[in-house]
């Protein structure tokens, strides 16, 4: 390459960089999931500038569920599941609550202080327990705690979208390959890839080719995790919290305030599972 057009390149980048503005951590900086003194929305903690300590930890995480390297206390305790309004219309299972959604919900139930932290930023704040960061907090809520409103959810998931709950009813199982007969006819077929010997399950909703951010992720679970214990150990696609929500996607000028994978316009988040 000549000189002159690497001086060209250089400057394309670097007018590029300045329009995206902050850069690597635009996404999820430029939402109410920013709780740092950084941050937009409502809820802060002056006490640190980082934005993913709140969730996250290179190390030290709470392994309870399956959530990555998760930084705060997970507490699958105490919540009334979906299944318990009986609607005639179910016909999936309900596992007890875990997965991605206890990972939301230890912030979104209300009960724990959203700046709790297993690592804290910096050398030697590991606390198993977890505890406050220290430094002051800004919200609208209890000192630190999800302010009462729709956003908390409490423990009572009766009123809420069935989370931890079987895909089209149950029927896709791990066993022969590629997925077999849904319970409920009423659901788009997912699709069904192996990573690290795991089956993975998601929704297409068409927006980008392959398995995308775009897409509907579906949880793997085990069926021993069932709240009764009734099933024998098979791996299933469940509905948790971050099929239909991304907790990262940037809130382009409030374009996307509820964190959506894709745009709900003409309910295109519900039709992407649901044949109605
Ligand atoms: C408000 C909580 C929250 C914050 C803040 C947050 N994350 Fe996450 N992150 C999650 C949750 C929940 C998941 C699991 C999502 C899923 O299963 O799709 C996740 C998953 C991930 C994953 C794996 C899945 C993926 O989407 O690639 C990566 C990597 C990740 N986060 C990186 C980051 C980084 C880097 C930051 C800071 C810039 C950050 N996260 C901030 C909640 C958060
Ligand atoms: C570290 C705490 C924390 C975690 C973990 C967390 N959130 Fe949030 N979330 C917040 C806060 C704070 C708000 C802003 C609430 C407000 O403004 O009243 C919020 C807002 C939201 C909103 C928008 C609410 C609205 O009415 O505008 C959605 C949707 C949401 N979160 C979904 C999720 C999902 C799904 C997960 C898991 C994948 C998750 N959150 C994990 C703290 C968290
Ligand atoms: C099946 C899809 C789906 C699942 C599963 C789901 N949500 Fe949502 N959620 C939505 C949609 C769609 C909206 C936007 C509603 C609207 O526009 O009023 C939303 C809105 C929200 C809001 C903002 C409420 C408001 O009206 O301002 C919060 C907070 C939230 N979700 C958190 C969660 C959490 C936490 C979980 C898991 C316990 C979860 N969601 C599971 C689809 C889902
Ligand atoms: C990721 C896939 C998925 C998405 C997206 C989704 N749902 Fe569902 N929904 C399910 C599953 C699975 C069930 C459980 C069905 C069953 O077992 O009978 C369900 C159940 C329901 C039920 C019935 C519960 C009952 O008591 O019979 C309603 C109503 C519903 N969803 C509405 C919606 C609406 C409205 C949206 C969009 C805001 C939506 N769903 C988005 C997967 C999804």
């Amino acid at each position: 390459m000549k000189s002159t057009s690497k001086a060209i390149l250089l400057a394309g980048i670097i007018a590029g960089s300045l329009l995206t503005g902050s850069g690597a951590i635009a996404g999820v900086k430029n939402t109410k999931h920013n709780l740092g003194s950084t941050g937009t929305g409502a809820n802060n903690m002056d006490g640190t500038g980082e934005v993913c300590v709140f969730c996250h930890t290179p190390h030290g995480s709470d392994t309870a569920a399956a959530v990555p390297l998760w930084n705060k206390k997970i507490d699958d305790t105490g919540f009334t599941t979906y299944d318990t309004l009986g609607t005639s219309t179910l016909d999936g299972g309900i596992a007890k609550v875990g997965s991605v959604s206890v990972a939301c919900l230890s912030c979104h139930d209300g009960t724990q202080a959203m700046d709790v932290m297993i690592n804290q930023p910096g050398s030697g704040g590991y606390n198993a327990a977890g505890a406050r960061l220290a430094g002051t907090w800004t919200g609208a809520g209890v000192d630190g705690l999800m302010p009462a409103g729709i956003a908390n959810l409490a423990k009572d998931l009766t009123n809420d979208h069935p989370i931890g709950i079987q895909y089209a009813g149950g029927g896709y199982t791990n066993a022969g390959g590629t997925p077999s007969t849904a319970a409920d006819k009423d659901f788009k077929a997912p699709t069904k890839v192996t990573i690290n010997s795991t089956p993975v399950w998601y929704v297409e909703t068409g927006k980008n080719a392959g398995r995308e951010k775009t897409d509907l992720p579906l949880y793997t679970r085990n069926t021993t995790d069932w709240q009764g214990g009734a099933l024998a150990g098979e791996n299933e696609p469940f509905v948790e919290c971050a099929s239909c929500h991304d907790p990262h996607v940037e809130d382009v000028a409030g374009s996307n305030p509820t964190f959506l994978r894709i745009a709900n316009t003409n309910s295109d988040v519900c039709l992407a599972c649901h044949t109605k």
